[in-house]
């Protein structure tokens, strides 16, 4: 009897027959459940808790700027009076400029709402809107917001357009809608702040890819010289010769020294040979030597290179 009713209770085809009776079998799938969630939460926690999500930091040092490659020259002066009285042709200038630098954000009419300023918070000025402003809208304020750019809102800085151009851009802005008027005041500090009446000197400008090739290229040339020298004053005994190796620690970095600096003055670079000797590759006792003695050296070397 016994028997027969253990039997029963693991007769599966009769569980199958009347289903109900797998509603004893309840907690066993609860635990399973749980269980699954567990294994399941447990791994996700792992990424969690070691805080390995990405939180998109950029890394600085991968982003690079580059400067255009720009001629300088000479950058005319502006003439004062005409900041207080702009003529038709300048403001004409203005809108050919602001239409190739500014309406892509600012608008065709000012109005900030240029396409390319859609995405951009905050958005471009509104130039028809009189309040709000950041740097504001008197004359010397536009030129600044031109000079230097509000970087951390998105308006860049066009301080490579000539100081005449931008003031052309300004006079056109201006015409959108009414202004504060300039005052001689305005003039002056602009004058003062960015000496406009006195025209500036723009140097040549070279990407700076470029720049680091050419530097390093020349470092390269220089150490192959080193190496030519030093190999032709090792083969040589002469007085000079003897008189250089005794009084250098570091034969390779006197040379460098030597031959880059091969267009100063001897008399100049002994000077500054004395005041650090060792950090050129020279010995203390190189002070001791004359003038003399030093150009025979500078201009053996010289003569080798
Ligand atoms: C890439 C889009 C963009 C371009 C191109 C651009 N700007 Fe802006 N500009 C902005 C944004 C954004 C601001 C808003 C800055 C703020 O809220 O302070 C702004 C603000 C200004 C202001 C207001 C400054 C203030 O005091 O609030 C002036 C003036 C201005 N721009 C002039 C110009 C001129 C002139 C040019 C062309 C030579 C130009 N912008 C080109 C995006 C642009």
């Amino acid at each position: 009897m016994e028997k027969q009713k253990i039997r029963d209770e693991i007769d599966f085809r009769e569980l199958l027959r009347s289903p109900l009776r797998l509603y004893g079998w309840f907690f066993v799938y609860f635990f399973i459940l749980i269980l699954a969630f567990g294994i399941f939460f447990g791994h996700k926690l792992i990424p969690i808790s070691f805080n390995e999500q990405n939180v998109g930091i950029i890394d600085s040092s991968l982003i690079k700027r580059e400067v255009v490659e720009k001629k300088g020259g000479i950058i005319p002066a502006v003439d004062l009076n005409s900041i207080m009285n702009p003529t038709k042709e300048m403001i004409l200038k203005g809108k050919e400029l602001f239409d190739g630098n500014c309406k892509s954000c600012h608008g065709d009419n000012g109005l900030g709402d240029g396409p390319a300023g859609l995405m951009l918070n905050p958005k471009p000025r509104n130039f028809h809107q009189t309040d709000g402003w950041t740097n504001g809208r008197t004359i010397d304020a536009l030129y600044k917001t031109l000079q230097e750019g509000i970087i951390t809102k998105g308006m860049a800085a066009y301080e490579y357009l000539p100081p005449s151009d931008r003031l052309d851009i300004i006079h056109y802005i201006r015409t959108f809608v009414e202004f504060p008027p300039v005052t001689e005041e305005q003039v002056n500090k602009l004058n003062t702040t960015y000496n406009l009446s006195a025209g500036t000197i723009q140097p040549n400008q070279i990407p700076v890819t470029r720049a680091a090739s050419i530097i390093i290229n020349e470092q390269a040339q220089i150490n192959s010289k080193v190496e030519l020298v030093k190999e032709k004053l090792l083969a040589n005994e002469s007085l000079t010769t003897l008189l250089l190796l005794n009084n250098t620690i570091n034969i390779e970095k006197a040379l460098y020294l030597l031959i880059s600096n091969s267009q100063q003055t001897p008399d100049k670079l002994f000077q500054i040979i004395k005041n650090a000797p060792v950090d050129f590759g020279f010995k203390p006792s190189i002070i001791r030597l004359t003038n003399e003695q030093f150009r025979m050296i500078f201009d053996y070397v010289k003569s080798i290179t």
